[in-house]
């Protein structure tokens, strides 16, 4: 059901000082991740920059459906997992199972790295979820394995065949990347006229002090559609409230096949007015802003004895504390908090 949720009474504190109605929670699970992908994870260790958080880091599954039961009675009915790699997490099917279970949650969505799909997508669907994004570059077996350091192509590809077959509603994300992976993006726009997968173009946002982001390798959207539209024809769709950022197109070929794409253009056509998402990281804060480093700790706020009317009350102050949006196309170095840990 994708009812256009109306600031009432009751949920009017979901509404931000630009009118948005924040609906929706992203909550990375975890920071770790069985792959490395340059844009994402590019160094290992310290050295590297990249601090993989302890265990204890992490809230508790306790924790976080406590947490979750606050937002949803606050009236956010929308929940996306993610990472890191969300289903890395010991325990994650219980809790997702749990999750299931709390009244009022339309929605549960994962975002993955289709990595352990092939083990795992069977027990997501008894869990009830029904919607995947995939993240998924390239669909040659060695440049999968240039960007993600993993030589795991054909177990990703059999992951993403399976979780179809059992029905789930499948987006591929490919973020897109000159020199890397543009010559391959007509054959996933074809992809997307033989299976059924929605295929989204992501422009390559600078994302953490460590960003390997480089104007060399921005490719904007408008570029993007022109080489699609070599495929077929593409027209908007209209949009759904419960969908994110992302522009749908109806792709036509000359032979009649149909597919959809998406383009997310957070650089070159930025959604954040129409901005519904919370984030909470993997370190236990609460993020109005993936692309701004002001955090609410949530964390300190639970482990010092914190009541469900305090929690209540620091969600709300994050929404309200929201900024209207980011300056990346003016400024691309504002934001030094990791991908990964922030879950995207
Ligand atoms: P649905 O709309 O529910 O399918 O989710 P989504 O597209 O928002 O989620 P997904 O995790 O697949 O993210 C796709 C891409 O959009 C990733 O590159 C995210 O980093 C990016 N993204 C998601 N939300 C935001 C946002 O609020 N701001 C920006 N700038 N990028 C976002
Ligand atoms: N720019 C754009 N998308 C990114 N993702 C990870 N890092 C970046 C980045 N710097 C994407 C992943 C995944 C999603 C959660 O975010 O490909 O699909
Ligand atoms: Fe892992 Fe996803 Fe980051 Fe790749 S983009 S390293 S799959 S969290």
């Amino acid at each position: 059901m994708n009812k256009q949720m109306k600031p009432t009474q009751e949920n009017n504190e979901l509404v931000d000082m630009f009118s948005r109605t924040i609906s929706y929670l992203r909550l990375s699970l975890t920071d770790r991740c069985n792959l490395r992908c340059v844009y994402c994870m590019p160094e290992d260790g310290e050295e590297g920059g990249l601090k993989i958080l302890q265990h204890s880091d992490l809230l508790s599954y306790e924790e976080l459906l406590r947490v979750i039961k606050v937002v949803v009675d606050m009236g956010m009915n929308k929940l996306r997992l993610t990472g890191g790699e969300p289903l890395v997490r010991r325990g994650v099917m219980d809790f997702i199972a749990a999750l299931s279970k709390v009244k009022g949650l339309e929605e549960i969505r994962l975002t993955t790295n289709g990595v352990l799909l092939q083990e795992k997508a069977a027990g997501l669907f008894d869990a009830g979820i029904r919607k995947l994004n995939i993240s998924l570059d390239t669909m040659r077996p060695e440049r999968f394995k240039e960007i993600t350091g993993a030589d795991l192509f054909e177990q990703v590809w059999q992951g993403i065949e399976t979780a179809v077959e059992l029905g789930f509603e499948i987006k591929l994300n490919v973020v897109a990347m000159k020199g890397i992976n543009d010559d391959e993006f007509v054959d996933f726009a074809r992809l997307a006229l033989e299976k059924p997968y929605q295929v989204r173009f992501i422009e390559f946002m600078p994302v953490g002090k460590n960003s390997t982001w480089d104007k060399r390798y921005y490719i904007p959207s408008t570029e993007l559609k022109e080489m699609i539209g070599k495929v077929g024809t593409l027209e908007a769709l209209s949009g759904c409230r419960m969908d994110g950022p992302a522009k749908v197109y109806s792709l036509t070929a000359a032979d009649g096949s149909k597919g959809r794409i998406g383009f997310i253009s957070p650089i070159s056509h930025h959604f954040c007015d129409t901005c519904n998402r919370l984030r909470l990281t993997s370190a236990g804060t609460l993020r109005a802003c993936l692309l701004h480093d002001h955090e609410a700790d949530l964390k300190a706020l639970l482990r010092s004895g914190g009541s469900d009317k305090e929690i209540r009350a620091l969600i709300k102050q994050t929404i309200l504390d929201k900024p209207k949006g980011h300056t990346l196309a003016e400024d691309l170095a504002n934001c030094e908090g990791q991908m990964s840990r922030i879950g995207g």
